[in-house]
């Protein structure tokens, strides 16, 4: 049997070991989603999302993309944030981003990439914005792996930068934003901890987009 022939077996052994456990397992997937996340992560074949949160289908909404980037000119993840928000009604919204990212590796290189430039450029924009902080750290590693941190923050401020986002918010108290790091020599996924009400305070001044004159206590 090729690889590509597996597939087929590997999915058959799947439609057998959900019914096993739930006769009415695809009756059920097949009627609705209403997934509480948004996964937004690295293409990485390493980092697959529903098996690291532990989730089943139906349970989290994904989109990934090269170093998991929330970039306004991006169609698509600006249409699978605006649907995760307005029509799926999700509670949380996860950037994940990991550690051994090749993506963050390739823009800390002064390198032409050809297509990736523009994409790895919002990379090299966030080691500009942190300049500081990272040039301060002299082990190449650590450096690397604060970079991978300050990505995921910085493409959590671009999630609430947004209107749908911002709007939801206001009106319900929810999506809350959180960053995430996989660490894939320990499997064991990192919380930032980022505080989602201090960032939308803080970016309130220059992009508060609720329709109203609303502010944060
Ligand atoms: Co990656």
């Amino acid at each position: 049997m090729t690889s590509y022939e597996k597939i087929f077996q590997n999915n058959k052994d799947w439609v057998q070991s959900k019914l096993n456990t739930d006769a009415d397992f695809f009756k059920k997937l097949a009627k609705d989603q209403n997934p509480e996340f948004l996964y937004i992560g690295c293409s990485d074949s390493r980092v697959p999302a529903n098996e690291i949160m532990g989730l089943e289908p139906g349970e989290v909404f994904v989109h990934r993309n090269i170093a998991n980037l929330v970039c306004a000119t991006d169609l698509n993840v600006m249409a699978v944030i605006n649907f995760a928000v307005r029509h799926l009604d999700v509670r949380h919204i996860v950037v994940c981003g990991h550690y051994n990212c090749g993506g963050v590796k390739a823009a800390m290189k002064p390198e032409d990439l050809g297509i990736l430039n523009p994409w790895l450029r919002n990379i090299r924009d966030v080691y500009r914005l942190h300049k500081d902080e990272l040039n301060s750290i002299t082990s190449d590693g650590e450096r690397y792996n604060r970079l991978v941190e300050l990505n995921v923050q910085e493409q959590c401020i671009n999630v609430i930068k947004l209107a749908s986002v911002q709007q939801q918010y206001v009106k319900n108290n929810y999506p809350m934003v959180h960053g995430w790091v996989f660490d894939m020599k320990t499997g064991l996924l990192k919380d930032l901890k980022l505080d989602f009400e201090k960032i939308l305070h803080d970016i309130q001044e220059i992009y508060n987009l609720t329709d109203s004159n609303w502010k944060l206590k």
